[in-house]
């Protein structure tokens, strides 16, 4: 008699094409981690590549991105609704303009989530944009390409299960941290050269004060013996506000994929183990 053919584990990769992602970085970044301890924490989560490339039992996430950590909750917990209202959306050039200005505080959570990941694909680069009032603004991007992938979707629910979502600043994402965790905080980076852009990603963009409350922040974290580990952008700056840890320099995907005429963000990691 044959043997049973081991179910295959699907392993899930990012929904989102999101601005900053560390999806070419996220296993050797993994990789440098120490063990994760009781919890992993990661308070800018974004598209969320890290989480998934080290998938931790127990985790806390967070991003001041409402509407991101919501589409998160929900394909954890109800992947096929959100599949149900996402693979039927058009995306001709008049229905994306229809869908965008549709308010998501009124519809439902998998439609909500739905609307979020749509708008993700289908926008000029997939950029989180918003005005002041908070409508989503970006452009159409004229892209044929899938939405989703049904079986990724699932095999994201099921790997999220010990995952719990905050949505707000990161000083909120990681209240509650002791020293028998991990963290990994991967802010909207210092603007170096062209890149400046990068600090939008909610209404309100990521100022040179913020970078200060989070030196201070990560600070705190040391004094109480967590361990972290922080990627920014190499500059001066950023260097000069985490003065004292260890600092490396990561060669990032730009480095790697483009000539060297175009070679514009260096990163930094910055560790405290
Ligand atoms: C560089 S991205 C993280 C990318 C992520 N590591 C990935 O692989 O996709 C930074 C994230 O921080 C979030 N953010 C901006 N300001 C924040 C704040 N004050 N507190 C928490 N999150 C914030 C943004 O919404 C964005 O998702």
């Amino acid at each position: 008699m044959n043997a049973p053919v081991p179910a295959v584990r699907v392993a899930p990769r990012p929904f989102l094409k999101w601005a900053g992602g560390k999806q070419a970085l996220a296993l050797r970044l993994v990789a440098g981690f120490p063990p994760v301890g009781a919890r992993y924490f990661e308070p800018f989560l974004g598209g969320g590549s890290v989480l998934l490339a080290l998938a931790p039992a127990r985790a806390v996430v967070a991003d001041r991105n409402d509407w991101l950590i919501d589409a998160w909750e929900q394909i954890r917990d109800d992947p096929d609704a959100v599949l149900a209202e996402l693979l039927p959306l058009p995306n001709t050039r008049e229905d994306f303009l229809r869908l965008r200005g549709l308010d998501p505080r009124a519809e439902s959570p998998a439609r909500r989530a739905a609307l979020f990941v749509y708008l993700n694909k289908t926008a000029f680069r997939g950029l989180f944009r918003v005005n002041r009032a908070g409508h989503f603004n970006t452009p159409w991007g004229a892209y044929a390409r899938r939405y989703a992938d049904p079986d990724n979707l699932r095999a994201l629910s099921a790997a999220l299960r010990g995952v719990r979502f905050r949505r707000g600043d990161f000083e909120l994402g990681l209240a509650g941290i002791t020293a028998d965790d991990f963290a990994y905080l991967d802010p909207p980076y210092w603007p170096q050269g062209g890149y400046a852009d990068f600090a939008r990603y909610t209404r309100e963009p990521f100022r040179a004060e913020d970078h200060e409350r989070l030196a201070a922040c990560v600070r705190r974290l040391d004094a109480a013996g967590v361990r972290f580990a922080l990627t920014n952008s190499d500059t001066a700056a950023v260097r000069a506000l985490y003065r004292g840890f260890r600092l490396t320099r990561l060669a990032s995907r730009r480095e790697i994929n483009l000539t060297a005429s175009r070679r514009g963000i260096q990163e930094l990691l910055i560790r405290n183990y």
